[in-house]
């Protein structure tokens, strides 16, 4: 088990949580049958996120747990991102305390191919600079994010092959070309 400050991004884990203990067996909340396990409550959710919000809560998780959501999609995804670059160890590698990691780049369909992604990926990294980051991080899910990283000379921490990353049932990922790899690449910053 390790205790972790409760992040924002573990907010809906956390409400999860709450809806399968707390809500329910909660003394005062069990007397009034405020409600039945793992059902939402609005008001005691928005008390919930507003306390999250303060980010002075604690939490005890299972060593390795990967806090997603309750969509196995998603959490196939999330898994994949979350592993590959906890086993980079990024902060001790690099020697940083913080990392400017790029987590979506999106371009309407109608604007692509217009070098607009890669004007929003320079700036990004500017954005960096200019807040002192030493590190710019991707993870690049197909050929086109990963081409961008590479003329902005991030370089390749990590490649895994999508027909690589099987579970019992093959490839958990049936990416169609020319998106054949997940990238996990960066740019130090001087
Ligand atoms: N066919 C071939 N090459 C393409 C295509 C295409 N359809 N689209 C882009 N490229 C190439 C470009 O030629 C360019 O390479 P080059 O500089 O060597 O010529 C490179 O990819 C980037 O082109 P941009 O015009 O800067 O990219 P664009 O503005 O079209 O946006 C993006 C690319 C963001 C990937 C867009 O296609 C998109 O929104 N896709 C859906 C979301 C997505 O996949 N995002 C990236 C996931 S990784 C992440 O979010 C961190």
């Amino acid at each position: 088990v390790q205790f972790i400050t409760v992040t924002q991004d573990m907010r809906e884990a956390v409400i999860r949580h709450l809806r399968d203990s707390f809500f329910a067996d909660e003394p005062l909340n069990k007397a009034v049958g405020l409600c039945q396990r793992g059902q939402p409550h609005a008001a005691l959710e928005r008390l919930c996120v507003a306390t999250i919000a303060d980010g002075l809560s604690v939490a005890a998780v299972e060593r390795d747990t990967v806090l997603g959501s309750s969509d196995e999609k998603y959490n196939k995804i999330f898994n994949i991102l979350y592993t590959v670059s906890r086993d980079l160890e990024l902060f001790q590698t690099f020697g940083v305390d913080r990392v400017l990691e790029c987590r979506i780049v999106s371009v309407s369909e109608h604007a692509r191919g217009r070098g607009l992604a890669k004007e929003l990926m320079k700036r990004s990294i500017q954005i960096a600079m200019d807040h002192g980051f030493k590190l710019f991080k991707v993870d690049a899910t197909g050929a086109y994010s990963q081409r961008i990283c590479s003329s902005l000379g991030l370089r390749v921490l990590q490649k895994v092959r999508y027909s690589e990353h099987c579970d019992q049932n093959g490839p958990i990922f049936k990416v169609p070309p020319p998106h054949d790899s997940l990238c996990i690449m960066a740019l130090e910053i001087p």
